[in-house]
């Protein structure tokens, strides 16, 4: 990773498929703690407000029946955790991440929704679970697993700390299947929100990140072999919008 200008504190990152995993690690956490600020507006900008749609879509499906608990891993500024506690008033929420700027951003927002009593922000590690095994009934992952290179440690973790029947839930962008709406995509991706970042945010470079680290995700097949082989059962991946973004669930 080199710095071409300080005074914008523009940066270039090498692509997702030449990065080892620490270099990887090092990165997605320089470039959360660049654009916290910002993070909040552009997800909803550049999805056209559809992650909002998407993470309803991933609280409406969680079942929850022994501990009443849910752990949002890789929560950011913790719109999922938020979400989980607005529409299940009997359930506590734990949400980890591992950039403190993100973490403390959602604070605020638990803060002014009154949600203290119920919504436990904190720094935390998705490969590293400080949670005893069954702690929780559900657990989901928004948009945090693309950049996590070890995901298949991220999905025991998740699995080890939930309940017998209790769900692990992915939300992860991913490209359409070919034709069409992925050459839309792909152009939306890669020719267009770059250049709309540069608007917002100090780092474009981020979007150019983002852009890279979506195409190079597993396609929904692979992904779905590798929840299973962590031993989830009842494995199933529910496309949203056009395919856009996939809602992945497995049951312990
Ligand atoms: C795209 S944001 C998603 C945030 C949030 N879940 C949402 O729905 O908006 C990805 C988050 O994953 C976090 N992250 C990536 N790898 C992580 C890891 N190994 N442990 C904890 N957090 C991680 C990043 O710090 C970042 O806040």
């Amino acid at each position: 990773m080199k710095r071409k200008d300080a005074k914008t504190q523009s940066v270039e990152y090498p692509s997702v498929q030449d990065m080892n995993d620490d270099q990887r690690i090092g990165i997605v956490k320089d470039i959360f703690a660049s654009v916290t600020d910002k993070y909040d507006f552009l997800n909803r900008f550049l999805s056209l407000r559809r992650d909002v749609a998407w993470r309803k879509r991933t609280v409406n499906e969680m079942n929850f029946f022994s501990t009443n608990r849910f752990l949002d891993v890789a929560t950011g500024t913790g719109d999922l955790a938020l979400d989980c506690a607005n529409t299940y008033e009997n359930v506590n929420v734990v949400g980890v991440d591992f950039v403190q700027e993100m973490v403390n951003n959602g604070l605020k927002k638990v803060d002014a929704q009154n949600l203290n009593n119920r919504v436990e922000l904190k720094w935390g590690d998705a490969t590293n679970i400080e949670f005893e095994d069954n702690s929780f009934d559900v657990t989901a992952n928004a948009f945090g697993i693309r950049n996590i290179p070890d995901k298949e440690k991220a999905l025991s973790e998740m699995k080890r700390i939930i309940v017998n029947n209790g769900q692990v839930m992915v939300l992860e962008l991913t490209t359409p299947e070919p034709g069409f709406w992925r050459s839309t995509y792909g152009f939306y991706l890669n020719g267009i929100l770059p250049k709309l970042a540069k608007w917002f945010t100090k780092n474009p470079a981020a979007y150019e990140y983002l852009a890279d680290s979506i195409m190079n995700f597993p396609t929904r097949k692979e992904f779905l072999v590798l929840m299973k082989s962590v031993g989830l059962k009842n494995c199933r991946a529910i496309p949203l919008t056009f395919g856009v973004c996939t809602l992945y669930i497995g049951d312990k």
